[in-house]
C-alpha cells in the first residue's frame, strides 16, 4: 500500500508507543514506525505482551500493528524513510556532575540529534515530544545545522500531556494539543504540517500554536502546577490531623469555588510518577541558572512538601503502632504510583517500603499490575519482602495494612474476612482515603486516614 506520509518516532516508551499507536489508529493513510535502541522493548511491542499496561492500549495496537504501525530497531532506515520525526526518548534527572539531582540529563536527547544528522538524506521536521528544558530546541538546531549533507531541518516542540492510566482517552480527546515553532516562514510551514496530522481527529480550536520557547516551558509549568495542587492539599492534611478538621470537607468547600475547581485535590501519601519531581527540579534548576533564586525556592517547596508527606505517613505508622515496627508484618495495598498502571517510577510505595524495612518490619507487597516492577525496585532489601497479588492472602497474619495506591479493587474487599485473618490489634492506614473508615472501625480495625480524625478502639 502507498502511504501519504512516513512518520518516525524515536523512543518506544510510555509516550512513544501509545502516542504513535493513536496516530496510526486515527490516520490509516500514514505509515508510522517506532524505533528504539532497546531490542527487548521492541520485541515486546511486537508480541502479545506489550511492555506497558495501559487500559485500551492492547486493542489499538492490535488493530494497527502490521497495517500502518511498525515497531523496529532499524533506526537508520527509519530516519532515511521519514519526513517527520518525533523524538520521545527519556530525559531523566541527571545524577552526576554539575546539576546532579536537579538538571535534566540530556545525553539520550543529544545522541538522537546526532543520529538524525548522520543518517538524514532529505529535509526533515523534528518534533520534540520529550519534556525538555526551555531552549533545548536551540541546541538541537545547532547540532543539526552542521549536517555534512547540507540537509535542512525544522525543529518543533509538541509536548505530551497524557497521564498514565488514562492515556488513550487523553490522546483521543485532548484538552489541547500544543505546537511550538520558530515564527519564520519555514517554521510556520513545518508547524502547519503537524497541525494537519492532529486535525485528523482533534477539533481545530483545541490545537494551539505558540512560539517554540513558550511551548517547551508550558510543559514544565503544567506539570509544576498539577504537582503544586497535590502538595497544597497534602500540606493541609497535616494541619487537619492536628486541628480536628476533615480534609475531604475542606477540599470540597475550597474546590466548589469555580475559580479554584475541584480537580487534583485528592489527598495522598504523596505524588509519584516519572515526571512531576523530575520536571519541577528541572524548572528549579533553570530558574537558579537564570539567577532567579526566589522563583526556584518557591517551586522547590512543592517537592519538599511531597517528601515531607511520605515521611509523615511512615512516622504516623510508627508512632501509632507503639513506636516499634520491628518484626511486625505490614501489607502494602498497591505499589504502582497511581491506579490503572503497572508503572512504579518514583512511586511513594518505594520510599515507604524502604523506610518500613529500615524499621525492621516485614513487608508483604500486593498490587494487581505492578509486582514485576516492585521486585526490581526493591532489589537488595527484598530479604524482608514477599510479593502476593491476592489481597486476602497478602493481608493474612499481618499487623497492619497501608493503602498506597487507589486501585478500585481495594474499595470492594470483604474486610470482615481480612480482619479475622489479621493479628490484633489490627491497623489500617488509608494513604488514599478510599475506604469506608466508619465501616472498618465497626469491624474492629484501628483506622488512620490522611487528614481526618483517626478512629481507634484504644
Ligand atoms: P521511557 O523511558 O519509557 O522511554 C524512552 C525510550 O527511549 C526508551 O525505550 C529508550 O530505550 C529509548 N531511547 C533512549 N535513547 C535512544 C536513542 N538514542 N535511540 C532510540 N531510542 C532511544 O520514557 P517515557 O516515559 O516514554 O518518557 C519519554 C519522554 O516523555 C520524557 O521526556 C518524559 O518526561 C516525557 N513524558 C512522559 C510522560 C509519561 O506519562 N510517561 C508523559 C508526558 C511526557
Ligand atoms: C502527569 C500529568 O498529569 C500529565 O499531564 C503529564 O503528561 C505527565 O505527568 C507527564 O508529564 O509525565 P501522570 O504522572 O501519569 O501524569 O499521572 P497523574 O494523574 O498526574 O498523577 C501523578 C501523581 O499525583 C500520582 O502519584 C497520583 O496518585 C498523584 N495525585 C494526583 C494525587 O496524589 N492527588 C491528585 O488529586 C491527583
Amino acid at each position: 500500500m502507498k502511504f501519504e506520509k512516513n512518520i518516525l518516532c524515536i523512543g518506544a516508551g510510555y509516550v512513544g508507543g501509545p502516542t504513535m499507536a493513536m496516530i496510526a489508529c486515527k490516520c490509516p493513510q500514514y505509515k508510522i514506525t517506532v524505533v528504539d535502541i532497546d531490542k527487548e522493548r521492541i520485541a515486546q511491542w511486537n508480541s502479545d505482551d506489550l511492555p506497558i499496561y495501559e487500559p485500551g492500549l492492547d486493542e489499538i495496537v492490535k488493530a494497527t500493528r502490521g497495517r500502518n504501525l511498525f515497531f523496529s530497531t532499524e533506526i537508520e532506515k527509519g530516519i532515511k524513510e521519514s519526513e517527520l520525526i518525533f523524538v520521545s526518548v527519556n530525559t531523566p534527572t541527571k545524577m552526576f556532575g554539575a546539576g546532579s539531582g536537579m538538571a535534566a540529563d540530556l545525553q539520550y536527547w543529544e545522541k538522537t540529534a546526532r543520529q538524525i544528522r548522520k543518517f538524514a538524506n532529505s529535509h526533515k521536521i523534528i518534533v520534540e515530544k520529550s519534556t525538555l528544558p526551555v531552549k533545548t530546541a536551540l541546541a538541537m538546531e545547532r547540532i543539526l545545522a552542521l549536517s555534512e549533507n547540507y540537509i535542512n531541518f525544522d525543529v518543533l516542540s509538541n509536548p505530551e500531556f497524557l497521564a498514565e492510566g488514562t492515556a488513550i482517552k487523553d490522546m483521543e480527546d485532548p484538552d489541547r494539543v500544543l505546537i511550538g515553532s520558530r515564527e519564520t516562514e519555514n517554521g510556520i510551514r513545518a508547524r502547519d504540517k503537524l497541525v494537519e496530522i492532529y486535525a485528523n481527529w482533534v477539533p481545530r480550536d483545541r490545537i494551539i500554536t505558540s512560539n517554540i520557547w513558550s511551548s517547551e516551558l508550558s510543559k514544565l509549568v503544567a506539570n509544576a502546577f498539577l504537582a503544586q495542587r497535590v502538595s497544597s492539599i497534602n500540606s493541609i492534611t497535616a494541619l487537619c490531623e492536628k486541628s480536628g478538621a476533615d480534609v475531604t470537607e475542606v477540599a470540597q468547600a475550597v474546590g466548589m469555588d469555580s475559580r479554584i475547581g475541584n480537580n487534583f485535590l485528592n489527598t495522598s501519601v504523596g505524588f509519584g510518577g516519572s515526571c512531576f519531581k523530575k520536571d519541577i527540579l528541572n524548572l528549579v534548576y533553570l530558574c537558579r541558572n537564570y539567577g532567579l533564586a526566589e522563583v526556584a525556592n518557591y517551586w522547590e517547596g512543592v517537592v519538599k512538601i511531597n517528601d515531607y508527606q511520605k515521611e509523615r505517613f511512615v512516622l504516623n505508622m510508627l508512632g501509632t503502632m507503639f513506636n516499634t515496627l520491628a518484626d511486625k508484618r505490614i501489607c502494602l495495598f498497591g505499589f504502582a504510583f497511581k491506579a490503572n498502571t503497572g508503572d512504579t517510577r518514583e512511586s511513594p510505595a518505594i520510599f515507604i517500603a524502604k523506610r518500613l524495612v529500615e524499621e525492621k518490619a516485614e513487608l508483604v507487597v500486593s498490587d494487581p499490575k505492578a509486582l514485576r516492577n516492585a521486585k526490581i525496585d526493591l532489589k537488595g532489601i527484598d530479604r524482608d519482602v514477599s510479593y502476593i497479588e491476592n489481597p486476602y492472602e497478602a493481608a493474612a497474619e499481618c499487623h497492619a495494612i497501608a493503602v498506597v495506591t487507589e486501585w478500585d479493587l481495594y474499595r470492594n474487599l470483604d474486610f470482615e474476612r481480612i480482619y479475622s485473618s489479621m493479628i490484633k490489634p489490627a491497623f489500617i492506614f488509608d494513604g488514599r482515603n478510599i475506604l469506608d473508615h466508619k465501616g472498618l472501625f465497626e469491624i474492629g480495625f484501628n483506622v488512620f486516614p490522611i487528614g481526618k480524625p483517626a478512629l481507634t478502639h484504644f
